[in-house]
């Protein structure tokens, strides 16, 4: 087991820069998932860490250890890969043993990693078998096996399952949980799936365009977004914007006018603003409610998504370049073309600045659950 620090890293591939100004602690045991929209560097990142990419400034130290000039075989890691990548000619059990012969290790030390890790990710019944002769989630599973029984100190796992069907992928991520639970090893994990980064991780790294835009909890990230970008990156559907103007700044909040008139009031910290600067309002849409008093926008409706216990609302307003999104009952009953009148709670109001920095909540808008962290 251990930590990872991180230190002003950067990636250059000849004069473009791909990555820059990384600094990330990793704590021993921890359980580090990496999102961002495709191209923003998780892979780079993951793969400077393992070794097979060159760092091209910075410190990257495994423990006490400066890793930048290691060897991956040496730096104490395991990845596994989307792709698996096993050997179609050998056994699982010779899939799983062969770096541990490559080692020198012996037949004794070999048999009982293998068959303790066979056991842990229940393919112990299937040794003999070769990959083709398994499902995807099997061969997922050999993968992860694999990496299990050279005990590394580090996992890193670039989005290890983004090849199996829905039903798998959720099976697969309560075992994650499990391994992780039972091996307690420091674990970095690439996903596109938010509800697998959420679920996972003690700690949600966002990456944009090659840099870190914010590090937290995923309740942090949910409750207390550092900007624009990571509030519509985390959830999903994504938070509704509403650009408004700021009309009064109190104890209670910041009350904003919005496009039409109405006024709505956020519980944030607004002491900084100043009436009359352009800001952004972010609710989300399970939020964002059909009016029961006075709305602060009308929109038009126009699509409901059915998703079984609750629906998606969609409806365009002027007051927003992207349809409003709002979670609504499954019972709800709407003609298409009406009018809707929508409102939120100043608790569950985000404010951003017109450089995209929110500002922050105030303590008694704070979820409980954040509290904790
Ligand atoms: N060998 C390379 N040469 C030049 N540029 C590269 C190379 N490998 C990656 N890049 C660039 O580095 C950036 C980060 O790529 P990376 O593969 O890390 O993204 P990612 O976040 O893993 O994306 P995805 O979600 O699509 O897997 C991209 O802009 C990519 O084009
Ligand atoms: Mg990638």
């Amino acid at each position: 087991m251990a930590a990872v620090t991180i230190r002003n890293l950067a990636k250059r591939y000849d004069d473009n820069e791909v990555m820059r100004d990384i600094n990330l602690d990793i704590d021993d045991g921890e359980f580090v998932v990496f999102v961002g929209p495709s191209g923003c560097g998780k892979s780079t990142l993951l793969r400077m860490i393992a070794g097979l990419e060159d760092i091209s400034a910075g410190d990257l130290n495994i423990g006490e250890r400066r890793m930048n000039d290691v060897p991956a075989a040496k730096r104490g890691i395991a990845m596994v890969f989307q792709s698996y990548a096993l050997y179609p000619h050998m056994t699982l059990y010779d899939n799983m043993a062969f770096g541990l012969k490559i080692a020198g290790k012996s037949k004794a030390e070999i048999d009982s990693a293998v068959q303790h890790a066979a056991k842990i990710l229940h393919i112990d019944h299937l040794l003999d078998r070769k990959p083709r002769a398994l499902s995807g989630g099997q061969r997922q599973r050999v993968a992860i096996g694999r990496a299990i029984t050279r005990q590394p100190s580090v996992f890193l796992f670039d989005e290890p399952l983004s090849n199996l069907d829905a039903a798998l992928r959720v099976k697969m991520r309560l075992e994650f949980s499990k391994l992780h639970d039972d091996l307690k090893t420091t674990m970095i994990y690439v996903t596109h799936d938010q509800i697998e980064a959420m679920t996972l991780a003690d700690k949600i790294v966002v990456l944009s365009a090659g840099r870190i835009e914010q590090v937290g909890s995923p309740q942090e990230l949910y409750h207390h977004p550092a900007n624009r970008f990571v509030a519509g990156f985390i959830g999903s559907p994504k938070m509704n914007f509403i650009d408004g103007i700021v009309a009064a700044v109190s104890d209670e909040g910041v009350l904003v006018q919005l496009p039409g008139g109405a006024r709505q009031l956020a519980a944030v910290e607004g002491g900084a603003l100043a009436l009359g600067d352009k800001v952004t309002l972010g609710i989300r849409p399970e939020h964002l409610h059909i009016a029961a008093g006075q709305p602060i926008l009308h929109a038009h409706f126009t699509a409901l998504e059915l998703l079984g216990d609750f629906s998606y609302l969609y409806a365009a307003s002027e007051a927003s370049e992207e349809p409003l999104i709002l979670r609504v009952a499954d019972s709800i009953k709407i003609a298409s073309g009406s009018i809707i009148g929508v409102s939120a709670d100043a608790g569950r109001c985000h404010l951003f600045r017109q450089d995209g920095s929110a500002v922050p909540r105030l303590a008694i808008a704070r979820d409980p659950a954040a509290a904790v962290h």
